[in-house]
């Protein structure tokens, strides 16, 4: 799954690069889509980020390009790549896992497929 972001003035820190506070938000968002995508029935909440290293800085107006793969699945969570790259350059990547609940929080296992 692909999907896009433009920087705005508000995601921008006091130096006038993007915050890597929103970066994160939106790994997360994209990540959580793609799982919902994939499993309609199922509520995920995000359980672990694997590493969080910012490779280059993000200037205001950049479109960033989101690029969302799935890497594993185990009995409650999935887990997905999450890749950014700004003009062909990668800025940050990592691995984002969402576990499996029901209404109460509660782990389920995933649907059998
Ligand atoms: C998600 C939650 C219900 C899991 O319950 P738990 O009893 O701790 O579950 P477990 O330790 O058995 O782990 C459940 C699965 O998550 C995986 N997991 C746990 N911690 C992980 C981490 N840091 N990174 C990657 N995977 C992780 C386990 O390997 C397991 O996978 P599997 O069932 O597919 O084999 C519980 O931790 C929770 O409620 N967390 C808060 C979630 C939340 O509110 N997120 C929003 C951000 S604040």
């Amino acid at each position: 799954m692909e999907n896009y972001r433009l920087v705005l003035p508000e995601n921008l820190n006091q130096f006038g690069f993007l915050f890597g506070g929103y970066l994160l938000k939106w790994i997360d968002e994209v990540a959580w889509m793609a799982a919902s995508l994939e499993h309609p029935d199922c509520l995920f909440v995000t359980v672990g980020m694997k590493e969080v290293s910012f490779h280059r800085s993000v200037r205001e107006g950049s479109i960033l390009q989101f690029v969302i793969d799935k890497v594993d699945t185990g009995t409650t969570s999935v887990t997905y790549l999450v890749r950014v790259n700004c003009k062909e350059e990668e800025v940050f990547s990592t691995e984002v896992t969402f576990v499996r609940v029901n209404e109460a929080g509660k782990k389920l296992s995933l649907p059998k497929s």
